[in-house]
């Protein structure tokens, strides 16, 4: 997972930040972040695997969207939107109404393609001392007994 963070943080969103925002956000995502997440049981997350390797994952808690990537190579091929609506119908089960992220400026157009929309633009601390421009977005997952 922390691979597939790091080639699509350094790929996807390179463009988007400067390479210090970059580094931090890279470091951000370690592996004992994600043990914890893991062993405390308080997110729910996904992976996508391809022939035995991780390719994309996602994680929530409670109503936030915490983390959503896809390896570069694995990129537009519906995967993260797979993650996503794997995210929204868990959330949907848990009696959650509507969900909530801060998007990359690189990921805006993903997020407005599946249905969430942006209430503000904001800038948030990274790991260090760095901060990066994201979007606050949201959207009302549908409800499982239709
Ligand atoms: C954002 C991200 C998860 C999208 O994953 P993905 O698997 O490539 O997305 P999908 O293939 O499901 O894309 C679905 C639709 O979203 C839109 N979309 C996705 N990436 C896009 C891009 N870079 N530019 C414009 N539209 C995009 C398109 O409408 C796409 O449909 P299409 O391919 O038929 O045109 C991936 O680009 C990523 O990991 N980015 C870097 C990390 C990141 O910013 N994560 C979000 C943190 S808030």
């Amino acid at each position: 997972m922390c691979r597939v963070h790091r080639a699509s943080v350094l790929t996807l969103a390179a463009e988007h930040y400067e390479t210090e925002q970059l580094e931090e956000w890279v470091v951000s995502l370690e592996p004992d972040h994600i043990r914890m997440a893991i062993a405390d049981r308080k997110e729910v997350g996904f992976v996508v695997e391809r022939d035995g390797r991780v390719v994309g994952f996602a994680l929530c808690d409670g109503d936030l969207v915490r983390a959503l990537y896809v390896h570069p190579a694995a990129a537009r091929q519906g995967l993260g939107t797979l993650l996503l609506e794997a995210l929204e119908n868990e959330a949907a089960a848990r009696g959650v109404a509507r969900l909530r992220l801060y998007a990359s400026v690189n990921s805006r157009c993903f997020y407005e393609a599946n249905g969430y929309r942006v209430l503000r633009a904001g800038d948030y601390p990274l790991s260090g001392v760095e901060m990066m421009t994201c979007l606050e977005m949201e959207k009302d997952v549908p409800n499982p007994g239709g």
